[in-house]
This record gives C-alpha cells, structure tokens and sequence, in this order.
C-alpha cells in the first residue's frame, strides 16, 4: 500500500465541499489505491454541520479513507498537508461592497497562506477555488513565500471544462476529442475562453466551424454567464460540477494531463502581455507534478482585448489588495 496523503479541504461544511469531500474519499483525486486523510476547515459556527457531513462520510464506509479531522484553525488543518483544497471564502453579502469584500477574503487568505507557510508539507500543491479565486490566489502566495513558486493556483477549470462541452456539442462530437481549448484570465465575466488553437481530433475546430459570429455573440458570452445561467435555473451557485472542476485540476497538476492543454490560474511568467506574478488562467500541460506553462501562442486583436480586460481586472484587485495590506491591515 502506498503512504497516506493528506487533503486538506476548507469551507468543508458548504455546498462544493458536499461532492468534493465523498469523491476525494473514495478516490477519484488521487487514484483507488492512494490512501488519504482528510483535514477540514470550517469557521466555528459551522463545525456542528461539519460533523455531520463526517458522520455521512464514516457511513460510507470508504475503504481508502484512513480518518477525518476537522479544525477551525488553519495551523492544525493544514499540518502537514500534501493539498489543499481552498473552498471557503467570504461570500457577498447584500449591500456589501467589493472592497469590503476584498477585504474580508484578503483576511482569511492571509491567514491561510501563513498557515500553509508555517505547518504544511515543503510539496504541498494548493488550489483556490473560493471567490475571488485569483486575487484570493494570490494573497495566499504573497503571504507563504516559503512555498515553492509554483506551489499555488487558482481554479480556471470549470469555465474550460465548460467552454470544451460546449463546443463539443456545437461541433457535434464527444467531449474527449477536443483539446487545446483555452481559457484566459480571471474566472469572473471577464475572462476569454478561446477555441482558436482548439482541435476536434486532428482537425482545427476553427477551420471546421468557420464561425466567428457564433464565437463572438455565443461562445464567448455564454461560456462566460454560465454561472449565473445555473444560478437563475437551481437557485444556487454551481457546487457539484465546481467540485469536479476541483478534482480535474490538481489529479491533472499531481497525476499529468496526458499531452492535453489544460487551462489552470498561476503566477503569469510575463509572456502574453501578463505583468508577471499575476494569477492568470492560462493554458499549460501537466507532467511530473508540474504545469509547463503553453509559450508562442499568437495573440490577435480581440484576444488582446479580451486579456488585457481581465489584466485590468485583476490589477485592479491586486492594487485593492496592496492598499489594504500598506494600510495598516498587518
Ligand atoms: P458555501 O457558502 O456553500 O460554502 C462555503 C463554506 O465556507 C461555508 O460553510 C463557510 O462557513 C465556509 N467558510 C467561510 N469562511 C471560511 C474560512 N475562513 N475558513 C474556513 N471555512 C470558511 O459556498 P460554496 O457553494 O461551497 O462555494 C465556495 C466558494 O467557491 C465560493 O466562494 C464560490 O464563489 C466559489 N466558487 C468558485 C468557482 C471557481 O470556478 N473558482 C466555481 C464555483 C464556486
């Protein structure tokens, strides 16, 4: 048998954490015969739902499920951790504004980031799924400057995993013959899910499609609204196929992604115009537990557009956040 890993997973008692905590338990994160211990993180106030989502886990009776510790402390969840999963953030509440939420979560992430600093494994993969995934990405790098580079990204998974079955479905094929679909920028309706490079088998599904008015006035936009799409229809936010977005993501980052582009938030390198160290969805491919960023792509008019709007963005949230931290929030 193979050592125990330890997955850590934050927001453990809220609605992605519902599908993401059972599949990782019974194996689909990290294979059928790869042990884990689970380490959850709620706020206090939500530890009394937390235990009883581990009494549903201990009633699975999953066999790769070594034990389940639950914490309100950063410092004891992440003892140790080989992944972290970070769900939980500070939602929008009504009459709130942005910069106050900016820094609720800047709070919390700087915490966390300490905390995975000080107590977690020297090979810890760490992804941020909680809202606003990027720049919350980002003050968990600033404040772990211990942790390797490359240690910390954000979710972009599921706006590509929506932008390929969306395609797929335009082109009229299955989901597994696309690849190289792209997704840029900051998972908000700014970011770019672009086909351009995509292939349906070997084919360019640009040069299938020929379609550019559909790219412009469908693709893009509804990719983009998706989220909200799934709001209006189920009355709350994407849970179970952001959790499997989760699991997408790191097996790919920890396992490879098989040759396939992937697109996955991490600290830009500078290359396409991306002023370096912002977290930024762009396309990479996964080999030996790490991301090769995807170089030499050609950037035309309106993809220069379309990344420079999410580079205001996110600068913009990343000055927001230098502010808060210059300001005295030490
Ligand atoms: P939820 O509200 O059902 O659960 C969040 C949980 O996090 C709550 O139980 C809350 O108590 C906990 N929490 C809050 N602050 C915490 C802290 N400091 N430490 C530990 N736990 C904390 O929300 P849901 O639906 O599970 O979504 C979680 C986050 O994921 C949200 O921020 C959401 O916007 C984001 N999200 C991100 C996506 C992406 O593609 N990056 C996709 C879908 C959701």
């Amino acid at each position: 048998v193979k050592p125990v890993k330890r997955v850590a997973v934050t927001g453990a008692a809220g609605q992605i954490a519902y599908s993401l905590l059972f599949r990782v338990a019974r194996g689909d994160l990290l294979g059928d015969d790869q042990p884990v211990i689970l380490q959850l993180l709620e706020l206090p106030q939500a530890l009394d739902a937390l235990r009883g989502v581990v009494m549903e886990l201990e009633d699975c009776a999953f066999p790769l499920l070594q034990s389940v510790e639950i914490s309100d402390d950063p410092r004891v969840a992440f003892r140790d951790v080989d992944y972290a999963l970070l769900v939980g953030s500070r939602p929008r509440t009504k009459g709130m504004e942005r910069r106050d939420l900016l820094a609720a979560n800047a709070a919390i992430f700087r915490t966390q980031g300490q905390a995975l600093n000080d107590v977690a494994s020297r090979d810890v993969k760490v992804l941020v799924v909680g809202n606003p995934a990027n720049t919350n990405a980002l003050i968990t790098r600033r404040f772990a400057p211990e942790l390797p580079a490359d240690a910390i990204t954000a979710m972009i998974r599921l706006d590509h995993n929506r932008a390929v079955s969306k395609l797929a479905a335009r082109c009229g094929v299955p989901v597994a013959s696309v690849n190289r679909m792209v997704v840029w920028g900051n998972h908000s309706p700014t970011m770019y899910p672009d086909y351009r490079y995509a292939q349906i088998g070997q084919d360019s599904a640009r040069a299938l499609l020929a379609d550019e008015r559909w790219n412009r006035d469908v693709f893009i936009p509804e990719v983009a609204r998706r989220g909200t799409a799934i709001i209006e229809a189920r009355g709350a936010s994407s849970a179970a196929s952001a959790a499997n977005a989760a699991i997408d993501q790191m097996r790919d980052w920890v396992y490879g992604s098989a040759g396939q582009w992937v697109s996955m938030s991490v600290p830009s390198d500078g290359s396409y115009g991306i002023p370096e160290g912002l977290m930024f969805g762009v396309p990479v491919i996964c080999r030996n537990g790490a991301f090769e960023r995807v170089t030499g792509l050609e950037i035309d008019a309106l993809s220069r557009e379309r990344i420079d709007a999410s580079v205001r963005e996110l600068m913009e949230e990343a000055d927001a956040v230098d502010a808060l931290f210059s300001a005295g929030a030490r």
